[in-house]
């Protein structure tokens, strides 16, 4: 899947009920959520342990909307098949976590996934350009990973339209995705920055009404265009 526009509302099932994962997944799909993202932690790329190949798995049998997976995970080399198998359509390392990254790029495509590349808050763009044309997606993290619930940073938007423009210069197509602390009051400012897809946890699932804030997010962005 390329690149054809539009905004993509990503709902993380990080701050979701997993009691009632189920019903909640199907709250934020009927109300327009176009990805699912599950992120994945190790205890050591970050302090936190979360979800490994079975809540993949699980999503996929709720549903065949792309499942966005972002690894926060050491060697994340040793997840492409498995994740792959799983039904994971977007796999998204960071740079440290990996000596090859532009071999692992590869790698995920070759599994049938789209590839995407992670840059925390003081990871220098640079990162990306050096294999600006192997990318599916550039996720620009907003805050510093590891859990959910934490406040954007303040320089974020600046990152993002560097971003943007790195992908102008290079005529390239990938997906330009934020992760963290995005919210009513903070999405519009990324979107304009040229951010077009959304991470949201606990703006979507710390909500009353899940759907409804799926929509809300969207037509945040809209209004802006
Ligand atoms: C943070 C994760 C995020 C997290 C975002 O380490 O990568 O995907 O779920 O959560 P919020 O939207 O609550 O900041
Ligand atoms: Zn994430």
């Amino acid at each position: 899947m390329k690149n054809g526009g539009g905004i993509r509302i990503a709902p993380s099932v990080l701050s979701a009920d997993l009691a009632r994962l189920k019903d909640q997944v199907a709250q934020v799909l009927e109300a327009g959520a176009d990805w699912l993202h599950v992120d994945v932690m190790d205890g050591r790329f970050v302090p936190n342990i979360t979800f490994g190949e079975n809540m993949i798995e699980t999503l996929r049998r709720l549903t065949d909307k792309p499942i966005d997976v972002h690894l926060m995970v050491e060697e994340p080399e040793n997840y492409i098949e498995s994740f792959a198998r799983a039904g994971a359509s977007v796999f998204t390392f960071h740079p440290e976590a990996t000596i090859h990254v532009q071999r692992q790029l590869d790698a995920v495509k070759k599994e049938g996934m789209m590839a995407g590349l992670a840059l925390n808050p003081a990871t220098p763009l640079a990162h990306a350009e050096e294999v600006v044309r192997d990318l599916d997606l550039l996720l620009i993290m907003t805050v510093n990973p590891g859990f959910g619930g934490q406040s954007y940073l303040a320089g974020s938007n600046d990152k993002i339209q560097r971003a943007h423009a790195l992908r102008t210069t290079h005529n390239a197509a990938f997906f330009l995705e934020v992760d963290g602390g995005i919210s009513r009051q903070t999405i519009a400012a990324a979107h304009q920055a040229g951010a077009d897809t959304f991470v949201a946890g606990n703006a979507v699932f710390a909500s009353p009404d899940p759907g409804r804030e799926v929509q809300e997010l969207r037509r945040r962005c809209m209004v802006t265009v």
